[in-house]
């Protein structure tokens, strides 16, 4: 009995040395991929999109945001409203390090800190679009679909599951991969579209109207929530999945009934 408590001491003290060491590294850890900003938040007064911006993004895109050597300026070509709504709001802002990927993430703020912000951003002067005001129900299925697949597809995918947009030499540069576009939201979409951002073209006001972004969007809901009659969705990726099921499944199958049905050389 004693024996038994005294070796239960020992087995509690290793696994509260264990436990500590584990929760060192997760602080550890946490620490290293905590969300930027890991700071406080900020009260809710007017100056709230300033004191926030000059807080997380200045360092980078400078105080007047015409940009430093670590983000560019925020004020031309098509930077604004739609522009900073879109890269808050889809998570890819703010980065922790300039070399960051920036890619789609759940967002660092909340959506009345973000409007606050993008005020802010749209004050320092760029003239890009405003954040678009998206009618899905006025938009056309078959419409968006066409417009989709001639303009959208080559990068995203006829799925909208993204794609690959070039052969490099690391397979997981961000740059070289068009996003799936399974988790944005149709204002997100019809930014996307208004601003063109990293390699993506700008999709603006002269090429599409109204309708026929309110279709684009319309028809991406539509991937979004496909109704897959017919089978299995198997991730929506084409021939490559259904190709391997085929083979697994279907001569797979077929060997095992050859082999449960079939007798061997001399078995009999
Ligand atoms: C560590 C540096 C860094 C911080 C902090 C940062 N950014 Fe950025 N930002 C960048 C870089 C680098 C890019 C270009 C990314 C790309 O094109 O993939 C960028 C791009 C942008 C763009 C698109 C501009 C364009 O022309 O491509 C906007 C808008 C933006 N940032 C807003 C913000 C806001 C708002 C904040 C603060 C909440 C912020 N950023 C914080 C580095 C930073
Ligand atoms: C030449 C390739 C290309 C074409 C054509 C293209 N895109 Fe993109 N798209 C991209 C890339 C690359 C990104 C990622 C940009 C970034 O993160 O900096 C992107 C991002 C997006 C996003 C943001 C998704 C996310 O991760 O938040 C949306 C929405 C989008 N595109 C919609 C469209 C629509 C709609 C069309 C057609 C009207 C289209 N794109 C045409 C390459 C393309």
């Amino acid at each position: 009995m004693k024996l038994r408590c005294a070796r239960s001491g020992w087995a509690v003290k290793v696994l509260t040395a264990l436990g500590a060491i584990a929760l060192g590294g997760c602080a550890y850890t946490s620490n290293l991929t905590n969300p930027h900003p890991s700071q406080e938040p900020v009260a809710d007064t007017p100056e709230r999109g300033r004191v926030l911006y000059l807080r997380d993004c200045a360092w980078c895109h400078a105080a007047e945001g015409s940009g430093t050597g670590r983000g560019p300026d925020l004020i031309s070509d098509t930077n604004g409203a739609a522009f900073t709504d879109f890269m808050l709001s889809t998570g890819r802002m703010p980065i922790n390090d300039p070399s960051e990927p920036t890619r789609f993430s759940s967002p660092s703020y909340n959506p009345s800190e973000i409007e606050d912000l993008v005020a802010y951003v749209a004050s320092l002067g760029g003239d890009g679009p405003p954040i678009p005001v998206v009618d899905t129900q006025a938009g056309d299925l078959a419409l968006g679909l066409e417009l989709y697949q001639e303009n959208c597809a080559a990068c995203h995918s006829t799925t909208g599951v993204g794609g690959a947009l070039a052969a490099g030499p690391d397979p997981f540069d961000r740059s070289l991969i068009a996003p799936a576009l399974t988790q944005s939201t149709p204002v997100q979409i019809a930014e996307a579209m208004q601003v063109g951002p990293g390699t993506m073209p700008v999709f603006g006001r002269d090429t599409f109207s109204d309708t026929e972004v309110d279709s684009i969007v319309r028809y991406l809901g539509h991937l979004q929530r496909p109704d897959d009659r017919g089978g299995l969705p198997l991730g929506h990726v084409g021939p490559v999945t259904e190709g391997a099921i085929g083979w697994l499944v279907g001569v797979g199958g077929a060997l095992l009934i050859v082999r449960l049905i079939g007798t061997r050389v001399g078995e009999e």
